[in-house]
């Protein structure tokens, strides 16, 4: 990825934050993802009164990258608030490595700007992956 996107991608995911819905933790999350055709996709945050219900701004980024037919991400940038970085969950670590290797570069900001850069494979080590899956019969 080359670096000069990142502030796009940045505005991105602050302008998805703002839209989340965190009533219960009130700690609002925005993603943005760089897909293969150099596009970008957003998602926030979206809570639910039935608490495990509620869904991380990656899984909806990736939500709206897969429908609008990417495939592969380029790079992910994440904005929440609060004293640590805003790294992504573990299952949204998983939700990455479908559509990300482990050379996959993953941002980390508040509303300030950046705090920290990883790549997938630093957050998920020895990951399990679609790879996995070739060549096993089904
Ligand atoms: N959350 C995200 O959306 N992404 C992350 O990377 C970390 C956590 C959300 C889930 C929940 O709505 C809130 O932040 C507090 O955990």
């Amino acid at each position: 990825m080359d670096d000069a996107l990142i502030p796009r991608l940045f505005d991105a995911a602050k302008a998805a934050r703002e839209q989340a819905h965190a009533p219960y933790s009130r700690f609002p999350v925005g993603a943005a993802v760089l897909d293969e055709q150099g596009r970008l996709h957003a998602g926030c945050n979206v809570e639910n009164a039935a608490y495990p219900q509620g869904t991380c701004a990656e899984a909806g980024a990736l939500a709206a990258m897969v429908l609008a037919g990417g495939r592969r991400l380029q790079a992910v940038l994440v904005v929440g608030e609060g004293a640590e970085p805003c790294t992504p969950c573990g299952g949204c670590r998983q939700k990455l490595r479908e559509f990300g290797d482990d050379a996959l570069p993953v941002l980390v900001a508040d509303p300030s700007g950046l705090r920290a850069r990883f790549t997938l494979g630093q957050l998920l080590p020895a990951s399990f992956g679609p790879d996995h899956l070739t060549g096993t019969p089904r």
